[in-house]
């Protein structure tokens, strides 16, 4: 089968997304927003984790309490028809109830077995990746698998015809600390990884893309 249709429609996708700061006054229709939430939810994580959340900011309160401390947030916390918070789980060591909990939810129950793929991720996190027993880099993890989640929703978007802007221009404590008050977040077991704001363009950009060349960034090793 020839992908004709399918190319222009990414390359059109690509070329129209551009980070968007302001937006028209009007809604996302439920649909499409189901359809770039499941872009999320469908999205791979390392040993089919799913260490994350995702969770659609329609609280007032919230909003102006992320606002106020926020310098990346603000016009799109003032404009964009949706805002969503990508949070993602702290302390998914190999030994924790969620790794396990991974394990069953994909079938895998015999204790045998639960026992081999847990001492290969006890490899995994301390011998490959040594993240097992620094809070700090098991929260990274988690955290950048979401970034992934974050891209299939943008350019689930722009297919839609629907700008976006990845955010993470806001102080990370501060806004676990406000996210934990208002009951959004249990910050001892997750934290904030990035948010972004979803809507319609109020205007196209002013300047053209700016990109390096291609051939700077993709090559091929033979
Ligand atoms: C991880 C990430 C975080 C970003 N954080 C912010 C932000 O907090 N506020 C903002 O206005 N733009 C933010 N941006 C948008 C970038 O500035 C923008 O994507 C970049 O300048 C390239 O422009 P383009 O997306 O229009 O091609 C972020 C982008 C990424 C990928």
């Amino acid at each position: 089968m020839d992908n004709q249709i399918v190319r222009q429609q990414l390359q059109d996708a690509y070329q129209k997304r551009v980070a968007m700061r302001v937006y028209q006054d009007k809604k996302i229709p439920q649909e499409d927003l189901d359809t770039i939430l499941d872009a999320a939810w469908l999205s791979p994580s390392s040993i089919g984790l799913e260490g994350w959340r995702f969770v659609v900011l329609e609280n007032a309160a919230v909003k102006e309490a992320i606002k106020a401390v926020s310098w990346g947030a603000k016009s799109q916390l003032e404009t964009a028809s949706h805002f969503i918070l990508l949070i993602a789980e702290k302390n998914a060591r190999y030994d924790s109830e969620s790794v396990y909990d991974s394990l069953v939810r994909r079938g895998i129950s015999e204790p045998e077995a639960i026992k081999t793929r847990l001492k290969q991720y006890q490899i995994f996190q301390e011998s490959d990746m040594e993240i097992a027993d620094n809070k700090d880099r098991l929260w990274d993890w988690t955290a950048k698998q979401t970034y992934i989640a974050l891209g299939n929703m943008m350019t689930s978007a722009a297919l839609l015809g629907i700008d976006s802007c990845p955010i993470e221009g806001f102080p990370y404590q501060k806004v676990n600390a406000l996210l934990d008050e208002y009951g959004v977040i249990d910050s001892n077991k997750e934290g904030i990884a990035s948010m972004m704001s979803l809507g319609y363009r109020l205007e196209d950009p002013k300047h053209p893309r700016q990109r390096k060349e291609r051939h700077t960034v993709i090559s091929t090793f033979n």
